[in-house]
């Protein structure tokens, strides 16, 4: 902890009637090292600036900004005092006086050093960081152990939504079975957009990038990496073993069409991309868990079909808790700083009261299966001839891979049709097994799209 000087102890308010002032602004002081001051880390600053008593208050120590760490120095940053600034994050983040760093830089590398730097050198440590945690959270985390450090990163999965405490804390004496979520707000928006105005996926990504939601290069997002190091951590968390982000199963939304979206709602469902972690088989060796991130129907009346706009959702099936759903903003500067700002709260009572937050844990150690093994359904549409004869190959190729279809449909379109069929669940190798074979019958014009089916028994 930072040397105290001796503090004038500001009463905000008196009960008139109490022996003790209620609100009493503590005289302590942590210095908090702020590194990055772009979209959240400006609102982070900005917050812990005008909330400062009542953030006293509630942590019992003032938490004083003791310096910046930004890449440039001349950029103007309205409310930030310049001689906070620095570009030498590393020389901030293990200077002595400071008790608390905050990491909101994003990417891999400086940060990777920063932390494990910061908590070598006895620093709480708070981050939003999805895309470090989930592809080196084990080494970080043997760190924060190693020395003792607390590590929170709440603002890491969904924004503002408080679904990792809810995970490593609240369901600890539970049994998690899936967590199926909306974690990225740039696909959900585009989604939405196809899905109300009946746009195409680059009409409705240019208008999400005019909108501020999607970035210039909106790769992460809409091809599903963003969302899968955040998979990686809410199913390392849900199930106590590791996962990283290499471990997700990943496909992205660059490929749903107009049709796709259509097509679902004339089935009643609707498209989303979801992040999807289950465990499998329920002990012994068969024991694992799967997890993914891929585009899929839901139906219309699923808990998560009715998540609009930018915003995100968690659902949590446990044991005991039976089904609980999570939802809010998943990112934005101030709603992703609100979580920033509890963790900052967290760090602090745990290092005035001399302890630390529960630790991560990997004991159940489950394997990941690879998806060739996870039991989907899909939806199947094909273009087909309009005559005598195709229904039964096309049947056939099902039946052969032992995929059972649940529904068909059919509609005439001149001397074509379009052919929808639904299967039951099956192995997903055996599924893309099938439509391999559907791709070469001679009754197949072309498989018009593929996509898997989820949440139907979820309501
Ligand atoms: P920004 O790009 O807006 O800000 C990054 C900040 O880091 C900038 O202030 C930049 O400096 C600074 N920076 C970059 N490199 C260095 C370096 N080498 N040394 C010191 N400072 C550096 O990012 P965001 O605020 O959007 O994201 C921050 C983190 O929060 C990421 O991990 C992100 O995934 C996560 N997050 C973001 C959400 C969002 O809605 N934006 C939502 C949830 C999580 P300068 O200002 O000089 O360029
Ligand atoms: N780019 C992310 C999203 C926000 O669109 O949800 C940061 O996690």
């Amino acid at each position: 902890m930072s040397e105290n000087k001796p503090v004038p102890v500001a009463v905000a308010k008196v009960s008139p009637s109490a022996e003790r002032p209620l609100r009493e602004v503590p005289g302590k002081t942590l210095k908090v090292a702020l590194l990055g001051c772009g979209t959240v880390g400006s609102q982070v600053a900005r917050l812990l600036t005008e909330e400062a008593d009542e953030l006293a208050i509630r942590s019992g120590a003032r938490l004083e900004v003791a310096g910046i760490a930004v890449r440039r120095l001349a950029h103007p940053r309205p409310g930030i005092d310049p001689s906070l600034l620095t570009t030498d994050a590393m020389a901030l983040a293990t200077r002595p006086d400071i008790d608390i760093v905050v990491e909101v830089i994003g990417g891999i590398q400086p940060t990777h050093s920063l932390l494990l730097a910061a908590m070598r050198a006895g620093k709480s440590v708070v981050t939003a960081n999805k895309a470090l945690l989930a592809e080196h959270g084990e080494q970080i985390h043997d760190v924060s152990h190693r020395y003792e450090a607390d590590l929170y990163y709440e603002a890491a999965v969904a924004g503002a939504i408080p679904i990792l405490r809810p995970l490593r804390e609240s369901l600890a004496g539970d049994t998690v079975h899936r967590v199926m979520g909306i974690v990225n707000g740039t696909t959900n928006f585009i989604l939405d957009r196809m899905d109300s105005s009946g746009a195409d996926f680059s009409e409705s990504l240019e208008e999400a990038q005019e909108l501020g939601y999607a970035e210039p290069d909106p790769t992460a997002d809409v091809e599903g990496f963003d969302a899968a190091s955040k998979a990686a951590i809410l199913a390392g968390l849900a199930f106590h073993t590791k996962v990283t982000a290499s471990d997700v199963y990943r496909e992205g939304i660059t490929e749903v069409t107009a049709a796709d979206i259509a097509s679902a709602k004339t089935l009643g469902r609707i498209v989303k991309l979801l992040a999807i972690c289950e465990r499998s088989g329920a002990s012994g060796p068969e024991a694992g868990v799967s997890v993914r991130v891929h585009p899929a129907m839901i139906p219309r009346t699923h808990p998560l079909a009715a998540v609009g706009g930018a915003y995100n959702a968690v659902f949590v099936e446990a044991k005991s808790a039976g089904q609980l759903m999570f939802y809010g903003a998943g990112a934005g500067g101030t709603p992703t700083a609100s979580a920033v700002l509890g963790d900052i709260v967290a760090v602090a009572r745990n290092r005035l009261a001399g302890t630390r937050g529960p630790e991560v844990s990997t004991h159940a150690g489950l394997p990941v299966r690879p998806m060739g093994d996870t039991l989907t359904r899909y939806h199947v549409s094909l273009d087909v001839a309009d005559k005598p004869g195709v229904l039964a190959p096309v049947a056939e190729a099902f039946a052969r891979h032992g995929v059972s279809i649940q529904a068909v449909r059919q509609t005439s379109r001149g001397e074509d049709a379009l052919l929808v069929i639904v299967t039951h669940e099956a192995r997903d190798a055996d599924l893309a097994a099938t439509v391999s074979e559907l791709e070469a019958l001679p009754v197949v014009r072309a498989v018009a799209s593929v996509m898997r089916v989820e949440g139907e028994g979820d309501q």
